[in-house]
């Protein structure tokens, strides 16, 4: 994929000029040969075939896409049900600008905002023109950086070029990952790169991280590189983990999916559909968490009895385990390959 610099004018100006390109499908390969020209912001959807038919079992009305990146499973989801609309949510700029090019195809189908998922629920009470009344009957949640996030150099993501060290998703918003490092001390560094991703190395790492306070990649690499043994360096995941963790801090993902999952499920209508791709190990088991201590509702009578406390489950859990990637989408999709969807169904009430 080829690099392109982050947008300097609003979203409006920039998707505006992009809609006089498109006249065609949104999946004809003439339109996303243009789009691949016109915004270079090219992202494969993950599981969208679980995706689809998940969605395939609610009913007509708005399904809140809180991660559109691109656009890539919203644009699927309109395709497939005439009855659904979509009101997506990024607080990426450049993915909202590929998406709105990508949807502008489905009119007045699509609302786009700005903003983060763990504000769904004021996102909600500010869409309702758009909403129109209609019963909210899924939302979809896909973690983690997309492929332009990662793939476009400047954005700090990936210790595979150097670059400033960024790393916000929002780049107009809150410190960057340099600026963190810059005043973190080494003992809360241990914890948060412990708690995100590493584990053996975290304290080395962090010692070393706070005497050197990268401010590019290129810099945290080797930093992490000096800070571990040789056999570890080889492996190569070192550099990864620590790469994550703190991208996890940077946009507060934690607080972020916490926040999320409890508001996905507040505005969603009964016999409506969450739907979560999670992308490490410790997202996954706080959406299973998550969704198995709402679906049990507090109740702690012993299972094989019937419940005498009165406490109810607000969900039903689509299925025990995550569902995952075939082998022949991690084939075509390297990024599908640590993917991990989990779903609860709202219970009627
Ligand atoms: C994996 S991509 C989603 C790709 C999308 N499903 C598609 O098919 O194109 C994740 C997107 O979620 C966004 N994102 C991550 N955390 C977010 C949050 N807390 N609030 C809003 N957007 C978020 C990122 O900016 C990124 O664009």
């Amino acid at each position: 994929m080829t690099m392109r610099s982050l947008p300097t004018k609003t979203d409006e100006e920039n998707s505006s000029a992009l809609f006089s390109a498109f006249s065609v499908s949104p999946h004809s390969p003439e339109l996303v040969g243009r789009l691949q020209m016109a915004t270079d912001y090219v992202h494969t959807p993950v599981l969208l075939e679980q995706v689809l038919a998940l969605f395939s079992r609610v009913r007509d009305g708005v399904v809140i896409d809180a991660t559109l990146g691109g656009g890539g499973h919203a644009s699927a989801l309109l395709a497939e049900r005439d009855g659904i609309r979509i009101l997506g949510i990024d607080r990426d700029p450049a993915a909202r600008i590929a998406a709105t090019a990508l949807l502008s195809a489905f009119g007045d189908r699509v609302h786009i905002v700005a903003g983060t998922f763990g504000e769904l629920e004021s996102v909600t009470a500010n869409s309702q023109t758009f909403i129109d009344g209609a019963p909210i009957v899924g939302v979809l949640m896909d973690l983690g950086v997309s492929s332009p996030q990662l793939d476009v150099a400047e954005r700090g993501f990936s210790f595979r070029t150097d670059a400033p060290l960024d790393m916000r998703m929002d780049p107009t918003s809150g410190p960057t990952a340099a600026e963190v490092l810059a005043t973190i001390d080494a003992h809360e560094l241990t914890r948060l790169l412990h708690r995100h991703g590493e584990g053996r190395f975290a304290g080395a790492i962090a010692r070393r991280l706070v005497t050197v306070r990268p401010t590019t990649t290129g810099e945290l690499v080797a930093a992490v590189s000096d800070a571990v043994p040789a056999p570890a360096r080889r492996r190569g995941n070192v550099a990864t983990r620590v790469f994550q963790a703190l991208r996890v801090v940077v946009n507060d993902e934690e607080n972020q999916l916490d926040l999320g999952l409890r508001a996905a499920l507040a505005v969603t209508a009964p016999e409506g559909v969450v739907t979560v791709i999670s992308y490490h190990s410790g997202e996954d088991r706080a959406v299973k968490v998550f969704f198995n201590d709402t679906a049990w509702g507090g109740c702690t009578c012993p299972r094989e009895v019937d419940c005498t406390c009165g406490r109810r489950g607000h969900i039903r859990v689509y299925k025990p385990g995550a569902v995952l990637a075939t082998a022949s989408e991690v084939a075509e999709n390297p990024r599908a390959r640590s993917a991990r969807l989990r779903a609860a169904f709202k219970v009627a009430s």
